[in-house]
């Protein structure tokens, strides 16, 4: 099992969201993540970095159940989810639930072949939500989240295809955000975008904060310094550090720690 460094004091305003107990994930007989353990705050921006190969993609679509979808694929500990202390990774836990309260949004952006409107309606409706007007509204609040609004309001029948890859990573967001989910998981999410798209997507995500618990992989570290209110760095599979981005940054607790985030890895 591996060891997280002493973490952040919990201060009265800090609740927990989510958190990974003795994690461990393999694909077949691949031991991808051992025994992680690490606290999700809510409504703060956590981001996992580390080399590639590490296991933060892993790790996040054990959030979501994504790896159900495979065969051979095996979680084993928890992974709590907050107040009501589900294990998500409980075999009796429908993935189908687990996946309205924790959303994901994708590298590349992934819209449906479909309009920009049926794009965020599109999940509403598998939910039940009916009528018209229900639905506007809750297609226009999820593209208003997503500072997207604006510039779609007159175009909302318009295949989602002729947006730019910002726009449509912001659709994405959109469609994750319509269904109100507690958490919203990112897998470099601007990695396919240029700088200017970037940048909006990282004010999205400062702003989303204040509705939505986020978890962020990222490959840059400026990014994570930017967004970020927590990081952990992650390395073969193991948790190796967790704390407040700022200590991650400026102090960080393990040498391994400190070597990636400067640039002396590999
Ligand atoms: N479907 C799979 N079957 C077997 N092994 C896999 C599978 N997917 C990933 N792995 C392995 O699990 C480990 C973790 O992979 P993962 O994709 O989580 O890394 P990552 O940290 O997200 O890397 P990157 O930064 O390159 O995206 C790697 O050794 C990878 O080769
Ligand atoms: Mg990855």
């Amino acid at each position: 099992m591996s060891k997280v460094t002493d973490g952040p004091a919990i201060t009265a305003d800090l609740r927990i969201k989510a958190e990974a107990r003795n994690l461990n994930f393999y694909y077949g007989s691949f031991h991808a993540l051992k025994g992680i353990n690490m606290p999700i705050y809510e409504r703060k921006v956590t981001a996992l970095i580390g080399p590639s190969g590490c296991g933060k993609s892993t790790y996040l679509r054990c959030f979501n159940r994504m790896h159900d979808l495979y065969p051979g694929n095996r979680y084993d500990g928890d992974i709590r989810l907050h107040p009501d202390n589900t294990n998500l990774l409980n075999p009796q836990v429908d993935p189908i639930e687990v996946r309205m309260r924790i959303s994901m949004v994708f590298q590349k952006p992934n819209p449906f072949p479909k309009s920009i409107y049926e794009n965020v309606a599109y999940g509403l409706r598998v939910r039940g939500v009916r009528g018209v007007a229900l639905l506007d509204e809750k297609v226009e609040q999820a593209l208003r989240g997503a500072a997207l609004w604006e510039e779609v309001k007159d175009r909302l029948n318009d295949l989602a295809f002729n947006l730019s890859g910002g726009q449509q990573q912001r659709l994405c967001i959109a469609r994750a955000l319509a269904t109100e989910p507690e958490i919203l998981l990112f897998d470099e999410p601007t990695s396919a975008l240029d700088p200017i798209a970037t940048a909006s997507i990282e004010e999205l995500i400062a702003d989303l904060k204040d509705k939505v618990t986020i978890l962020i992989v990222t490959h840059n570290m400026q990014q994570a310094a930017r967004v970020s209110d927590f990081t952990a760095y992650m390395y073969l599979g193991e948790m190796i550090e967790f704390d407040a981005t700022d200590t991650i940054f400026i102090k960080p607790k393990n040498k391994a720690t400190e070597d990636y985030i400067t640039g002396r890895f590999g």
